[in-house]
């Protein structure tokens, strides 16, 4: 029988049973239900509202029911619809009235948004400290290959040559700011609904500060009714999830690229890397792909949410059990490939030759002729358009500007001296390029500097809170 069940002649069917119950899903929550049990009882048992003695009672209960679960001893019961009533009955068999007690002032409206809030925080953790191994990962890829250089592309056609350290650092830029949205996320989360009861709050004098506080929330929410169907802290954590898995979309897109042959700017190691059960040459980047692929469900996670939420009246309402799933799906999901691409680039071999063989092609150093043109006087447009010419008497005679003699540059245009060759050096064309945050050596030995700072700060961030 159901722990509400006395108001009803007869139990639901074993479909319905199953079909209602959250338990498969939410039992992953189990520290976070005892952790606020804990607290809601040490609470009412300060506020006179149980005897210290049950309270007593409760938490060495809890503890118990705890190291059970984590020993995997736990008989999990699809009877209890969720991980709140599975612990409580349990602790009710166990220690009898004072089990019975634990429940005073408290719905499992409030527990499980309060439990949900918990459960958040630690994956949220989780995930920066995966977000911030990744970022350690790339700050490496960048000092180990500082002046290597690659063709920078817009519409996927070669553009001006940059360093391959500045690549990487790019990236690096895109997972601090995933890791500042999950950072968001938790302080989001951070809040602490317990006390909100069902709906409308308690008649029972709770002290909702002091439970905040031993559960390290930040404060406590302020209306009940918000509180308990409040699920827009999952939403900002789907978000930042989808977030950083489009950022690893992108930045696994580029892997397979660079892994072909047309590219072979990378060679990825065995150990991430697949063969064809028929073609017995192939070495594939599946789990780049893989990784691509796999954004496409975490943004279902946030659609999904999304979706469920809509048209919710207040307060709580059974569909809000639809909530855990996507995000814990979300959450392993991010956490999986984060792991996969720290592997994937950790290993991988970075071919300078052939990056720097195709940044030879393409006419990468035309900008910087035009450029060279232009400080010589002559109006950019023009410039550009003189440029224009060089670059079809190339395609013409297949070749590229480094091959043009002076005489050839000087047929289009005498402002050109026998110095255009320093404008043709693919060195000299990314060392000039020191604007803050340009790919100029200078820039982006700069630019590392701040973003190990950075990460030197986001890592401590989570250190600390680990030792907290
Ligand atoms: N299993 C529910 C959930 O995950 C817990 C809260 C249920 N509250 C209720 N009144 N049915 O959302």
């Amino acid at each position: 029988m159901a722990l509400w069940s006395g108001r009803f002649e007869e139990g639901v069917s074993e479909f319905t049973q199953e079909f209602g119950a959250s338990l498969p899903v939410d039992k992953a929550m189990y520290k976070q239900d005892i952790a606020g049990s804990c607290a809601h009882a040490k609470m009412l048992a300060n506020q006179g509202i149980i005897s210290q003695d049950d309270a007593q009672a409760i938490v060495a209960g809890l503890k118990d029911i705890q190291a059970q679960i984590e020993a995997g001893e736990f008989e999990f019961d699809i009877n209890n619809e969720d991980i709140h009533m599975s612990i409580e009955s349990v602790l009710t068999q166990n220690i009898g009235d004072a089990g019975a007690r634990l429940h005073t002032g408290r719905s499992r409206n409030d527990q499980v948004a309060t439990d949900s809030r918990l459960y958040a925080r630690y994956l949220c953790d989780d995930l920066m400290e995966c977000i911030n191994d990744l970022r350690g990962v790339l700050v490496q890829l960048a000092k180990d290959n500082f002046d290597v250089i690659l063709p920078g592309f817009t519409h996927l056609q070669h553009a001006q040559p940059v360093l391959f350290s500045h690549h990487m650092l790019a990236y690096y830029w895109m997972f601090a700011r995933d890791f500042a949205r999950l950072e968001n996320a938790r302080a989001a989360a951070n809040i602490c609904p317990l006390g909100s009861a069902a709906l409308a709050g308690t008649t029972y004098p709770l002290d909702r500060l002091a439970t905040a506080e031993e559960l390290g929330f930040d404060g406590v929410t302020l209306n009940s009714l918000d509180a308990v169907s409040d699920r827009d802290f999952l939403l900002d954590l789907d978000y930042a999830c989808a977030v950083a898995m489009m950022h690893l979309s992108r930045l696994c897109e580029e892997i397979v690229l660079w892994s072909s042959s047309e590219f072979g700017y990378i060679t990825l190691s065995d150990s991430f890397s697949t063969g064809s059960s028929i073609m017995p040459q192939k070495k594939n980047p599946d789990f780049a792909e893989l990784t691509r692929g796999k954004t496409g469900r975490v943004v279902g996670d946030l659609v999904a949410l999304l979706v469920t939420m809509k048209s919710l009246p207040l307060a709580y309402n059974k569909d809000l059990q639809e909530d855990k799933e996507g995000v814990m799906d979300a959450a392993k999901t991010l956490h999986d490939c984060l792991t996969c691409v720290c592997g994937m680039m950790s290993t991988m071999k970075v071919n300078e030759d052939a990056m720097m063989a195709a940044a030879s092609k393409g006419y990468l150093a035309a900008t910087d002729v035009a450029d060279y043109l232009a400080k010589k006087g002559l109006p950019f447009r023009k410039a550009h358009e003189v440029v224009g010419h060089l670059v079809h008497t190339c395609e013409v005679r297949g070749c590229d500007l480094s091959d043009l003699t002076l005489d050839d540059f000087k047929a289009e245009c005498d402002l050109f001296e026998a110095d255009i060759t320093g404008a043709l050096d693919l060195p000299s064309i990314v060392a000039a390029r020191n604007t803050i945050g340009g790919t100029g050596h200078e820039a982006v030995r700069e630019q590392l500097a701040a973003a190990e700072v950075k990460l030197a700060v986001d890592v401590k961030l989570v250190e600390g809170r680990k030792e907290a």
